[in-house]
């Protein structure tokens, strides 16, 4: 049976990927899930798959050696996939040095733990260990408001804020132990992505959950800036795909073809709430354009980010499936079935979860 440790598995994507993987490979795999559980982490993501056999959560942060170094000492690990990260821009913005610590350091400390349990005497890597670095298509910078230009593999890099700056550096990391010692990785470079369990720090779910309480919704300088958009199932099939088809030690571009400006995004949200919302539903009375806010610009607010996913169609044959009136469907209907999970987040009640569920494990 192949083992998989996950990093970051009680974030968004990371608990999105975990459904993932036990949806399609149900009994075939293990995953060892290890999470910090800072602020992002939420281990109630994961609460319906947290009892099985082949399902282990260890709470320990990447920046930790000696714990990294203990799971891969006491689990013969196949695939490492490198969720664990500090994620929001906003954040980097006020307090950089968190971002360096976890992306830069923590990377680098999964680098090397796997690269010892992996190698050999004579400096090559035991057959089929592979490590996946989960990254984002914000490492190239900023494209033109043209509506032809992309993102390629080789577009250089040029990262502006301090989150897409450790992003790069640990992609570099990746990239030098690749060039150094032929370690058995891929990096995955991914546009935003958007589906149930997400925080409500970012975009979607913020609209969604001020809106349904008639709380102002926040757009960004002229609310112009264009995003790629996929949907969280999507990119967690990407990266099954390019760990079992992709070419070792490349890099491949992960995009929707879903393009959108934050104000669309928005007006999508709203039409789509008062469309989904009964009749009778007292929220129904909240949803309105009038919430819209326009506030001041983020510092160094990239204008647009789109992915031309073609390397990742040709080698892979990875394509995105959902279209955004689609997937934003079924985020807006997962939010609706799950108004607790909500209500703890935003509360902040889902930190004590770990305490209540795991104190005698
Ligand atoms: N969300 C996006 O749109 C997007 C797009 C492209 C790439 N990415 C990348 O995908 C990955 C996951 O993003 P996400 O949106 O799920 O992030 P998230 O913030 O929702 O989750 C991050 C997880 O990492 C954990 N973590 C943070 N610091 C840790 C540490 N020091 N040790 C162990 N665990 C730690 C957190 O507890 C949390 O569970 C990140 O590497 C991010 O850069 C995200």
């Amino acid at each position: 049976m192949r083992t998989y440790l996950v990093t970051g598995g009680a974030g968004f994507i990371g608990s999105n990927y975990i459904h993932y993987m036990f949806r399609k490979y149900d009994n075939e795999i293990r995953i060892i899930n290890v999470d910090a559980l800072t602020y992002a982490g939420n281990l109630e993501n994961l609460k319906d798959i947290e009892n099985r056999d082949n399902y282990t959560f260890v709470k320990a942060d990447i920046t930790d050696k000696e714990a990294i170094a203990k799971i891969f000492a006491e689990n013969d690990i196949d695939r490492v996939v490198h969720f664990a990260a500090e994620s929001h821009v906003d954040r980097s913005i006020k307090n950089p040095e968190v971002f360096v610590k976890t992306n830069v350091l923590g990377t680098a400390v999964m680098l090397n733990c796997a690269k010892a349990a992996w190698e050999l005497e004579d400096g090559s890597f035991k057959e089929g260990k592979k490590f996946l670095h989960v990254s984002t298509d914000e490492v190239y910078g900023s494209l033109p408001d043209d509506g032809k230009s992309y993102f390629y593999e080789t577009t250089p890099y040029s990262p502006h804020s301090p989150y897409s700056a450790s992003k790069a550096s640990s992609d570099m990391l990746v990239k030098a132990y690749i060039d150094t010692y032929h370690f058995p990785a891929n990096i995955t470079n991914c546009s935003n992505n958007y589906g149930p369990y997400q925080f409500p720090e970012k975009l979607i779910p913020l609209i969604i959950n001020n809106a349904l309480q008639g709380k102002k919704l926040p757009v960004y300088g002229d609310g112009m800036n264009i995003r790629d958009w996929l949907y969280v199932d999507d990119h967690a099939k990407a990266i099954d795909m390019v760990q079992e088809k992709g070419r070792l030690g490349e890099t491949y571009n992960i995009g929707g073809h879903n393009e959108k400006r934050n104000i669309e995004i928005i007006n999508i949200i709203l039409d789509t709430l008062l469309e989904m919302l009964p009749e009778n539903d007292p929220r129904r009375a909240n949803v309105s354009k009038d919430l819209i806010t326009y506030v001041e610009d983020r510092k160094g607010h990239d204008r647009r980010y789109a992915i031309a996913p073609d390397k990742i169609k040709k080698e892979v044959g990875w394509e995105p499936e959902t279209m955004f009136a689609e997937g934003i469907k079924k985020t807006i209907a997962w939010f609706f079935e799950h108004e607790d999970w909500m209500k703890n987040v935003t509360s902040g009640d889902y930190q004590k979860y770990y305490a209540d569920m795991y104190q005698n494990k």
